[in-house]
């Protein structure tokens, strides 16, 4: 038998962990013959609730499921893990502002930084789905100075299966059928979801657009689907951004098909000129436990300055926390 994975989660109570961490246990992200040690995070006034989960979990009877801990505090919670999904964030209080929103999740996501250095498994892998995500993904890996920039990594793959669904949906065809849909930027509502590398069944999907419906009616609609799913459900996508989560990691891991990439917010190294250093979502390859930006795709005046509006938020935001962000490493440097 192979010797279990641990497996950190944060915000291990809320809604996205209510479906991730079932099908995690399911051997969805690692296989069916890889066993699991799920250790769960949770602020100490929902210890209570986490409990619940876990009793639930044990219920289900996962054979993978070697052992599930529970933990109010990071440093045991990030003891020795191979991989850490970070779900849980401060979300935006009434009245708060979005300076307000980066600087309370700067404070959390550097004390994260911090314990996956000193505590993780050196190898750890680590996704960031909380928001707001990029920036936070910055500043956990700038606080764990002796782990690679390129162990952090962002979650865009929600935008990206929206993207894919959407236009699977135009072309009467299945979301498998869709390949090479890219998303550019930050996950918000500037990011750029881009369709000129996109094939449906092998053809070309850019000869068949119409440009006014992908400005107007498909771009905007991708970038703002988070806020059409609050309001017709009353609450935030759990699903949808648990499978965007269970699709990230498992790729990472296994590696992605060759005829097609997927989008992962990474460390900007100045590929296609975004600035580097910035936690930005570009197309990618993995391979070997290892993401690759997708080099060469040929980039139009109209897409360029997409990129470009999504890649200035993304510097406001990294100048709104820069007094919490310490200087870089050696190691950044090196990625
Ligand atoms: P939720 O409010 O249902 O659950 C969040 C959980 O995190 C709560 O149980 C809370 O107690 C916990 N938490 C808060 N701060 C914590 C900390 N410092 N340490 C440990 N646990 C902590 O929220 P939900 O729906 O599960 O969403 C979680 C995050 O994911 C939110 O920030 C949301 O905006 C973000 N999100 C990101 C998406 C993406 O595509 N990147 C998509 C959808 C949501």
């Amino acid at each position: 038998m192979k010797r279990p994975f641990r497996i950190a989660v944060t915000g291990a109570a809320g809604s996205i962990s209510n479906s991730l961490l079932f099908r995690l246990a399911a051997g969805e992200v690692f296989g069916p013959d890889q066993p699991l040690i799920l250790q769960l995070i949770e602020r100490p006034e929902a210890m209570e609730a986490l409990r619940g989960m876990a009793m639930e979990l044990e219920d289900c009877a996962f054979p993978l499921l070697h052992n599930v801990r529970l933990h109010d505090n990071i440093q045991d919670g990030f003891s020795n893990v191979h991989f850490a999904f970070l779900v849980g964030a401060k979300p935006r209080g009434p009245g708060m502002e979005r300076a307000d929103l980066l600087s309370a999740n700067a404070e959390i996501f550097s004390a994260q930084g911090r314990a996956l250095n000193d505590y993780a498994n050196p190898d750890v892998k680590v996704l960031v789905v909380g928001n707001p995500a990029n920036t936070n993904a910055l500043i956990a890996s700038r606080n764990a100075p002796d782990l690679s920039p390129s162990q952090f990594t962002a979650m865009s793959r929600l935008d990206h299966n929206r993207a894919k669904g959407m236009i699977a949906n135009r072309f009467g065809c299945n979301a498998s059928d869709i390949r090479k849909v890219a998303i550019w930027g930050n996950h918000s509502a500037t990011q750029y979801p881009d369709l000129h590398h996109a094939t449906a069944m092998g053809e070309p999907v850019w000869p068949e657009l119409d440009p006014k419906w992908v400005d107007e009616e498909y771009i905007p609609r991708v970038q703002k689907r988070g806020a059409e799913i609050i309001a017709a459900r009353g609450q935030s996508s759990a699903a949808s951004a648990a499978q965007g989560a269970i699709d990230h990691m498992r790729d990472w891991y296994f590696g992605t098909p060759d005829d097609d990439f997927v989008s992962m917010c990474v460390v900007s190294d100045g590929s296609y000129g975004v600035t580097k250093g910035i936690v930005f979502s570009f197309p990618v390859r993995c391979r070997y436990g290892r993401h690759e930006i997708v080099q060469g795709l040929p980039i139009d005046e109209a897409a360029r300055k997409r990129i470009e509006t999504t890649e200035k938020e993304l510097i406001d935001e990294k100048a709104g926390v820069e007094h919490l962000l310490p200087a870089e490493t050696e190691a950044a440097h090196l990625n």
